[in-house]
Parts: C-alpha cells; sequence; structure tokens
C-alpha cells in the first residue's frame, strides 16, 4: 500500500494588520481582555474583492515552489472553509479556475476548525488507495466580512483573522517510516448549536430576513466556556488516541502544532498532559483564529523557521464548530 508524505507547504496571510486596539475602538473591550483571554495580539484582514481563491492561489505557489513541482503535477485539490466565496459552486472549483488546471476533482469541505485534518485524512486515503499521486490540501478563511464590529459581537469578533495555507500530499518512494502515520475524525452534531451561523438558511423562507439582519444572526454566535471546556478535553482524548495507535509517548513526539483557538486552551491541554510549552509552536498572537487555515499556517511557518527537522514526529490536533475533534501524527 502506498504511503503519504507532505511534499510542500505554504501559506499566505492578508497584508492589512488589524490590532486589538484597533478592535478598541469599534467596540467596548480592550487590548488587555483580549491579550489576557486569548494571547491575540493581532489578526489580518482581506481588502475589498479578496476573497479564498485569491489567497488560496498564493499559498498554492508557495507550497509548489517548496516542493519543486508544477499546478500540472496535481491531481485532485481539497480545500477546507467554513467561509466559501460564494453559496455554491465550491471554493475549490474557483481555485481550481484560477490555478488553470481544468478536469481534475475539486472538493469542498465543511469540517470549521478540524477542516484541514479532514482534508489531510481523505488525501491520505487517496494516496493509500493509489487513486490520486499528488493532492493539494487547502484550508482557507475569510472571516472579517462576516464578523460584527460592534459591542455585541465583540466576545466572537475578537477571535477571528483571515488567511490560507495548504499542504502538497504525494506518495512516498521509500520504506524510510517517513510520513503520515495515522489519523483520527470526530464529530458530535449534539453540540452544532454552541458555535454556529444560524442565516442565511435554507429552512427559511426567505433565506435571509429582516429579522435575521435585526438579530444579527447571520453573524457567528458561540458559547465559549462551553467550547473551551470541551475543546480542552478532547484535545487531551484525540492527542491520546494518536500516540496509543502509533505506541508512541508525549517525549517521542518533537512538536505538537494545535489548531490555534486560544492560547489558554493550548496551555491546559499542555499543563493536563505534561507536554512541556517549549513542544508547541503557536502563531495566534499574530493571526487570531484562522479556523480551516490555522493548522496549515503553523505548520508552514514552523517549518519555514526551521523548527521542523526531518525525521521528527510532529503531533497536529483540533477542535471547532461541529462540534468535531481531530488529530493526525506525522513522521518528517
Ligand atoms: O476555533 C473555534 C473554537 N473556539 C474556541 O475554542 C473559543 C473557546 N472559548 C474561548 O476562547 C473563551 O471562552 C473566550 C475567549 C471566547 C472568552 O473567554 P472567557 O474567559 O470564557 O470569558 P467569558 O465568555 O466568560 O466572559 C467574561 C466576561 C463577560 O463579562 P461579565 O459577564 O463577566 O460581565 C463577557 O461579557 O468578558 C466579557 N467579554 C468581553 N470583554 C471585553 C466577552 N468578550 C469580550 C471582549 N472584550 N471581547
Amino acid at each position: 500500500m502506498n504511503k503519504s508524505i507532505i511534499l510542500g507547504l505554504g501559506h499566505y496571510i492578508p497584508p492589512k494588520v488589524v490590532t486589538n486596539h484597533d478592535l478598541a475602538k469599534l467596540m467596548d473591550t480592550s487590548d488587555e481582555w483580549i491579550r489576557q483571554r486569548t494571547g491575540i495580539v493581532e489578526r489580518h484582514y482581506v481588502e475589498n474583492g479578496v476573497g479564498n481563491t485569491e489567497m488560496s492561489y498564493e499559498a498554492t505557489h508557495m507550497a509548489l515552489k517548496e516542493a519543486g513541482l508544477r499546478i500540472q503535477d496535481i491531481d485532485c485539490i481539497i480545500l477546507a472553509t467554513l467561509s466559501p466565496d460564494y453559496t455554491f459552486p465550491g471554493t475549490a472549483c474557483f481555485l481550481q479556475e484560477k490555478l488553470g488546471v481544468p478536469g481534475i476533482p475539486a472538493i469542498d469541505l465543511r469540517q470549521q476548525c478540524t477542516g484541514f485534518i479532514y482534508g489531510l485524512s481523505i488525501a491520505d486515503q487517496f494516496i493509500k488507495s493509489g487513486m490520486y499521486q499528488k493532492i493539494l490540501v487547502i484550508g482557507t478563511e475569510v472571516h472579517s466580512t462576516g464578523l460584527e464590529f460592534a459591542t455585541r459581537g465583540r466576545d466572537v469578533t475578537v477571535l477571528f483573522g483571515d488567511g490560507a495555507a495548504c499542504a502538497i500530499v504525494g506518495v512516498s518512494k521509500k520504506e524510510d517510516g517517513k510520513g503520515i502515520l495515522s489519523t483520527h475524525l470526530h464529530a458530535d452534531g449534539r453540540y452544532a448549536r454552541e458555535l454556529w451561523t444560524e442565516a442565511p438558511s435554507c429552512k427559511s423562507h426567505p433565506r435571509m430576513t429582516q429579522k435575521h439582519l435585526d438579530e444579527g444572526s447571520w453573524y457567528p454566535k458561540m458559547n465559549g466556556r462551553a467550547v473551551f471546556v470541551s475543546a480542552v478535553k478532547k484535545f487531551e482524548e484525540v492527542i491520546q488516541e494518536a500516540l496509543e495507535k502509533n505506541e508512541v509517548k508525549i517525549s517521542d513526539v518533537s512538536l505538537f502544532i494545535f489548531h490555534q483557538a486560544n492560547l489558554r486552551i493550548v496551555q491546559a491541554v499542555c499543563e493536563k498532559m505534561g507536554i512541556p510549552l517549549e513542544k508547541t509552536f503557536n502563531n495566534i498572537q499574530k493571526y487570531g483564529n484562522t479556523t480551516a487555515a490555522s493548522i496549515p499556517l503553523a505548520l508552514s511557518e514552523a517549518w519555514q523557521e526551521g523548527k521542523i527537522k526531518k525525521g521528527d514526529l510532529v503531533c497536529l490536533s483540533a477542535f471547532g464548530s461541529g462540534f468535531t475533534w481531530a488529530s493526525a501524527l506525522i513522521r518528517w
């Protein structure tokens, strides 16, 4: 059976920086509150007219360069986002058009914060089965056009930022134990309404009403405490699951990359599990929560900064809306 390896990583962050101080001018919040509760200092927002397609295009070209590949080498696109450019068709189709590779499959995933690991897992199965050889897996998010810039939405608005990042997954030619060792996917829809956006909805006639606009139900809503508590629990479970499956210990892992939702969540999980904080890579300070982009963005930056070396064992883990949670263990 084929084994999957990551051939290249890429990311793109829009240039416009929005600091906590900038947000404090628009709503009742403060730099101190945001830093203390989340670790976030600033985030980036796209300019008008830029969407997931444009950001993903840039991230893809960085990954292709890194992998020494041409776009014609890619035979499948998997794109994870909760903020698609349009309701339909999927953003992967628009990206495929922009990349100029008509004909190859273009798949959208809707798994929010765990979207990238779900995508990685699907790519891994395609590679193992021999169906595709070089798969572009992207996580991308434009939150800034869907946030409420007023005190009513402050608990959610201060958390999120825009960005795109990706990995090219290919076939390992060597029997050296390197590559994606395992992936672990979970969901529990009983908690779907703890972090969601209610409108527009096809259950409503019409999908968007004046009431939705007045009540702000087209903005994301979150039960922050419930999400926080479940996140700490499920991160631990799903990391443990990956370690047990591969019969390795925390001390065998070189780097833990957590979905960047809140620095306090990372600290709480590390404390519970005995993971030294130095073994984690965090960039939430600069980007906020970029949801599906967060894990590949951290992975790509960690790689660029030389934090991942050949032979390292890297553990990815995520938790978010759905609820969904997932992990992956990769030998670099
Ligand atoms: O990627 C998706 C997954 N998402 C997450 O993992 C997020 C998980 N949740 C969290 O990270 C945290 O729950 C938050 C950062 C969202 C909130 O932190 P918290 O320590 O749980 O605060 P809280 O919701 O209990 O709110 C504490 C206070 C409240 O005021 P009162 O009721 O104590 O008077 C809030 O109204 O802070 C207030 N508050 C704010 N104050 C200033 C809420 N948001 C803000 C804000 N600025 N932005």
